[in-house]
């Protein structure tokens, strides 16, 4: 009896000194206390404030989505390891930036300069990955700020290792297209995540499309179909903005919001129900009960949205990382490169 009990207790010690994992605060047990702020002020310093004055933005725009976008395109490819972060792929092949799912992925330089910053303060110390993690956390939490007026608590874990390589060949299969079904949307979402993101982090996460762009290239098909669950009136708007542009080359862009295009609030729900969210992914969120009750609940006045986004966003943020045990993992010096130069540099 006594035995077992202490050959537990060793068991239990065993165990959990080995365990290698993610946790809030990982950079102030490795001598670097001050990363989380630095990519803090990285962030608040590029975003400006945000503040929207009749109709137009104080602060860059892009930033927010940018960040946020390019979270979700590192965490569906792999998983969350900086991967998306990389120029090129082993023996100076194609990474994922050349995708054309990966059209208009931006927020790269702000990672870089958050990345120089670090390697200023504490060199070798904190991954590309968990600064990726960091930046979105920081972007969407002042996003939410400006439109929520209690502050929404936001931390995320820390301890993620860096991919060796990028995997342009996984990007097609791993990120779904704006034609996707919703039965095509759930399977995938829980596919890519081990069956960790259900269908409600499927449509809170989809309320990301309330800010940011869209090509007109990721609508054609939407709009030469004449797809009967996009708004004809919205339709026509938009083919007019698509084909305005006088030359034949340039592929002009789209407000994914039409309400408050700038801005990280829950109007986008409301776009889904009057067929004037931009893809057809977001209007087959309808398609199913559990979801469409799910979009009616964030599409009233006062709802939930933002709390449930935040945690779908750190369910997101901790998709098959490599924790700091791991010997396929390094902490990148430049989040554009590998460390070794396997890979052209
Ligand atoms: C549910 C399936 C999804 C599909 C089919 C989808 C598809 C797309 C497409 C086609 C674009 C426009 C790209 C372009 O033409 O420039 C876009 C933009 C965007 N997506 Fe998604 N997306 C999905 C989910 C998500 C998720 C989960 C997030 C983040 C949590 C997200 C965040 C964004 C943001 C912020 C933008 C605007 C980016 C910018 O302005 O730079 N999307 N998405
Ligand atoms: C911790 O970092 C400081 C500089 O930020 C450095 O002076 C110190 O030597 C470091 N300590 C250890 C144990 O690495
Ligand atoms: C990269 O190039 C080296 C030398 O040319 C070759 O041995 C190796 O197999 C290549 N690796 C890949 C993944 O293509
Ligand atoms: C979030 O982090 C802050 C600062 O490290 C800490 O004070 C707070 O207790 C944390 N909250 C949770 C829920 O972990
Ligand atoms: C999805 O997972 C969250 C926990 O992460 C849970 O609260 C929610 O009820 C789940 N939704 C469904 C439809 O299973
Ligand atoms: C809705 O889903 C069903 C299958 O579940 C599919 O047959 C149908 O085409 C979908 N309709 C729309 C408008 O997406």
């Amino acid at each position: 009896m006594k035995f077992k009990v202490i050959f537990s207790l060793f068991l239990l010690v065993a165990v959990t000194s080995v365990h290698a994992g993610l946790e809030v605060g990982y950079y102030e047990k490795k001598n670097c206390s001050q990363a989380e702020k630095i990519v803090r002020e990285v962030v608040e310093k590029e975003l400006g404030i945000p503040i929207v004055l009749f109709g137009y933005p104080l602060f860059d725009v892009s930033v927010g989505p940018g960040l946020v976008r390019l979270l979700f395109h590192d965490c569906f490819v792999r998983g969350c390891d900086g991967s998306v972060l990389l120029d090129k792929g082993l023996n100076n092949s194609r990474s994922e930036k050349d995708a054309s799912k990966n059209l208009g992925l931006r927020g790269f330089e702000i990672i870089d300069e958050a990345k120089k910053r670090l390697e200023e303060t504490c060199p070798g110390v904190v991954s590309c990955a968990d600064i990726l993690v960091f930046a979105a956390r920081d972007a969407t939490q002042i996003m939410l700020n400006a439109i929520y007026h209690e502050y929404i608590e936001f931390n995320v874990s820390s301890g993620r290792l860096d991919s060796k390589n990028s995997f342009y060949d996984q990007v097609e299969t791993s990120l779904p297209p704006p034609e996707f079904n919703l039965k095509e949307l759930t399977d995938l979402f829980s596919l890519r995540s081990n069956e960790n993101l259900n269908v409600t982090d499927l449509v809170v996460l989809s309320g990301a499309h309330t800010f940011g762009v869209s090509h007109c290239s990721s609508i054609k098909n939407r709009l030469d179909s004449n797809d009967p669950t996009l708004d004809q009136n919205y339709a026509a708007q938009l083919r007019e903005i698509c084909r305005s542009s006088t030359h034949p080359d340039t592929n002009p862009v789209v407000n994914l919001d039409k309400q408050t295009p700038y801005e990280l609030d829950s109007l986008y729900y409301q776009n889904v129900q009057r067929g004037t969210a931009l893809f057809y992914s977001d209007s087959s969120l309808l398609n199913g009960t559990e979801t469409k009750d799910l979009v009616n609940e964030y599409a009233q006045p006062v709802n939930d949205w933002a709390e449930d986004f935040v945690k779908s966003m750190k369910k997101l943020s901790e998709l098959n990382v490599m924790f700091d045990t791991d010997p396929e993992g390094e902490i990148r010096k430049i989040c554009r490169k590998v460390n070794n130069k396997v890979n052209g540099y």
